[in-house]
């Protein structure tokens, strides 16, 4: 698994890395760089690939795609970090944007992020009828905005030291503010090859549930708390009152939880047979990782 993470890393970097070069020099560039490069572990990005070799789609379109994610990705842990969010000043084992480079332009990096996304969508090198090329632009910016990633850090924030918010609205939160960029890479590769709507209905739940299992365990790993290894700073999210499955049912029933979310997972994915093996094992890292 790491080795194929990292072939992904290495290709969207060096991906990153080109189409920076070719952008006109701005005063914006720096922080975009240093809050793309060389960051992260690129799972979304594994996810769209894992699913596209079911479908059989170009390795090098899903690297261009999955560039467009990691931007959306990045310029959310941007936004995440500010003081006016959870406040974080270390984010993949070095300083957050912020505190790196001041809040406004923080901001302001993670706002060309964000755009640079559909930028990279648009681009005529990513080889895809332009009919494919809008429907994947709506789809990634439902996952972004209102009814996505933004939607659900609102609502993360505005749960933060509440009691009593239920356990379908936290799951509604963390599918919106995570799960939904996951959903984007499971269903990218089926509106390239025009899959059935049967089959998009079925990935559209498979990426909810690898959504919600990727968040959850990040908030194990929060729960666990080991800051060198994660890169970020750990149990934060007690201390800021975060509303999450380990503060509504407790870390071992929240253990259980993900249990039965990988079992609901490799059920859904038995439809794709053998094809599915790949992903199936990316979901067990997502369910055993510690960083
Ligand atoms: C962290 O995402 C933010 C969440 C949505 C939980 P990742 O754990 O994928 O962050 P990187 O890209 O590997 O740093
Ligand atoms: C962030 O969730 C989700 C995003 C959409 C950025 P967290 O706030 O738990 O992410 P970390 O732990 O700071 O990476
Ligand atoms: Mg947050
Ligand atoms: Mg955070
Ligand atoms: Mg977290």
């Amino acid at each position: 698994m790491k080795k194929e993470l990292n072939r992904i890393a290495l290709d969207i970097n060096s991906f990153f890395r080109v189409y920076l070069r070719k952008q006109s020099e701005t005063e914006l560039i720096k922080p975009m760089t240093y809050s793309l490069l060389p960051g992260g572990k690129k799972i979304r990005s594994k996810i769209l690939t894992d699913v596209g070799k079911i479908f059989g789609i170009s390795y090098k379109t899903l690297i261009k795609i999955g560039a467009a994610v990691e931007c959306i990705h990045a310029y959310s842990l941007i936004h995440d970090d500010l003081p006016c969010m959870d406040n974080d000043d270390i984010r993949r084992g070095k300083l957050s944007t912020h505190k790196k480079f001041g809040e406004a332009t923080a901001v302001l990096a993670g706002n060309s992020l964000l755009t640079l996304a559909f930028e990279i969508l648009s681009n005529k090198n990513v080889l895809l009828t332009e009919k494919i090329k809008i429907k994947l632009i709506k789809l990634i910016s439902k996952s972004s905005g209102h009814t996505g990633i933004a939607g659900g850090q609102l609502l993360d924030l505005n749960f933060e030291k509440k009691k009593n918010i239920s356990i379908n609205k936290i799951i509604a939160m963390q599918i919106k503010k995570t799960g939904k960029l996951f959903v984007f890479c499971c269903l990218a590769p089926a509106i390239i090859s025009n899959k059935k709507q049967k089959i998009i209905n079925q990935l559209e739940k498979i990426g909810y549930e690898i959504g919600l299992l990727f968040q959850i365990v990040d908030d194990l790993i929060d729960y666990r708390g080991n800051s060198k290894k994660v890169g970020k700073k750990t149990k934060k999210d007690k201390k800021s009152g975060k509303a999450n499955l380990i503060s509504l049912l407790g870390y071992q029933n929240t253990i259980k939880y993900t249990h039965k979310l990988k079992v609901s997972i490799f059920s859904k994915l038995k439809i794709f047979g053998k094809k599915s093996d790949s992903i199936k094992k990316t979901v067990l890292f997502i369910l055993e990782r510690n960083r």
